[in-house]
């Protein structure tokens, strides 16, 4: 029997947060602070209009997961998400095991919202513990401890079927043995799901001039690589392996939305800087929102969506994203996607050399993968293939 593909292959919604109580000094994300207060149910509006205008483009999907990143969504009432969650149920055919992914801030005012969440239909929380060291932890700009934020833990074990939380790793002054001690602590309060990056210096942020000015140290590249041969050994024995370079999981506890973007599906991206990827007519297509909040809500409400960008990908372009993408995940990539994408198969030989220097290596079943030794040089492996 022939299956309809809209019914079977995934496809996401993403839904963009971009205000915080505070900017922490690391953070490139698009996130703004409004001291004056944000007029929530207006932009909640605004949300349902450009979901609507979404769902035009691309009718008839069925969504298999909602992620409402940011900023900090968790400052949003409950209401308001459920109200998000409607509209989109309104537009598209929403899968009965759909994972509602929403990301919180672990401090206590935003885990008194959990039940309310919950309420509200989301099944999953992924909080920003960062750290569990509370130096570190007002260094990194937080406004919770790390006590609160394994109470904020305990809460969302209490409400959710499941959930993660994020660290930060390779931060100043950090060594081997206080890293293997912060993240066995962690471990012990993992539930299926955790998200461990490294601390990166992103331009334009108050770390990048600190750095600049030799004020703020951050562990060297042998270091840093260390730590992350030892975050792989640690996760490995505790049962969450990578399957993905910063993600960890229980077998079956991966996050599905994620999955999405890194296995080349569709999704939509709503609100204020939010990015997508749709199929229509058979192109992919990328799309991108205005990024500062009160300027999406204008265009949203004079033209019925936050769209900057809206551009065909050319073949080759579809293909090395989805090169970029597909080789993060340890289940690496289908060389036949790559060729029905770019219409080029991968070079051989440049694979060989790869696989003779231990960053790649072919599975059984076919699959081409990056080997853990060959995650750290990502870049340099997806650049040479794409070549
Ligand atoms: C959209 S952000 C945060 C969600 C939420 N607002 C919070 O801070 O808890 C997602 C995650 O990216 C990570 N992150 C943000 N900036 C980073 C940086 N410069 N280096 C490493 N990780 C970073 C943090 O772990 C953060 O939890
Ligand atoms: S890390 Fe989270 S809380 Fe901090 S500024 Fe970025 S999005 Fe906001």
């Amino acid at each position: 029997m022939m299956l309809n593909m809209s019914l079977t292959t995934p496809f996401a919604v993403y839904v963009h947060w971009p205000f915080c109580l505070s900017k922490c000094p690391y953070c490139d994300f698009n996130s703004h602070v409004r001291h004056n207060g944000v007029d929530e149910a207006r932009f909640v509006r605004a949300y349902a209009t450009e979901i609507a205008a979404a769902a035009d483009r691309v009718p008839g999907r069925t969504v298999s997961s909602i992620f409402f990143g940011g900023g900090t969504p968790s400052l949003m009432q409950p209401a308001s998400v459920a109200a998000i969650l409607e509209a989109i149920a309104k537009h598209w055919r929403v899968a009965p095991d759909v994972e509602i992914t929403l990301e919180a801030n672990p401090t206590s005012v935003e885990a008194a919202r959990f039940r309310g969440f919950r309420a509200a239909g989301v099944n999953r929380v992924s909080l920003g513990v960062q750290s569990l060291d509370d130096a570190a932890l007002k260094e990194l700009g937080r406004l919770h401890s790390a006590q609160e934020a394994l109470d904020a833990v305990a809460i969302a074990r209490a409400n959710f079927e499941r959930y993660s939380f994020d660290l930060i790793y390779a931060r100043p002054r950090q060594s081997l043995e206080s890293w293997a001690a912060e993240l066995r602590r962690a471990l012990a309060h993992a539930g299926d799901h955790l998200s461990m990056y490294q601390l990166t210096i992103e331009p334009d942020t108050p770390f990048f001039g600190l750095h600049k000015a030799g004020k703020l140290v951050v562990p060297n590249e042998d270091l840093a690589r260390d730590l992350y041969d030892l975050t792989q050994a640690i996760c490995v024995k505790a049962g969450l392996p990578a399957y993905e370079i910063s993600n960890h999981a229980r077998p079956g506890g991966e996050c599905r939305h994620n999955l999405v973007y890194w296995r080349g599906h569709d999704y939509a991206g709503i609100g204020p800087g939010a990015h997508g990827r749709l199929t229509i007519d058979g192109r992919r297509v990328a799309t991108e929102t205005e990024k500062l909040p009160e300027s999406w809500l204008m265009r949203v409400e004079a033209a019925g969506s936050g769209l900057i960008v809206d551009e065909k990908l050319t073949a080759g372009e579809a293909a090395d994203e989805f090169l970029l993408m597909g080789l993060r995940l340890a289940e690496g990539i289908e060389p036949a996607r790559y060729t029905a994408l770019s219409g080029r198969t991968l070079d051989p030989k440049r694979i060989a050399i790869l696989r003779e220097e231990g960053a790649v290596e072919t599975t059984t079943d076919g699959r081409l993968r990056v080997t853990l030794s060959g995650f750290p040089i990502l870049d340099a492996v997806v650049a040479d293939l794409a070549a």
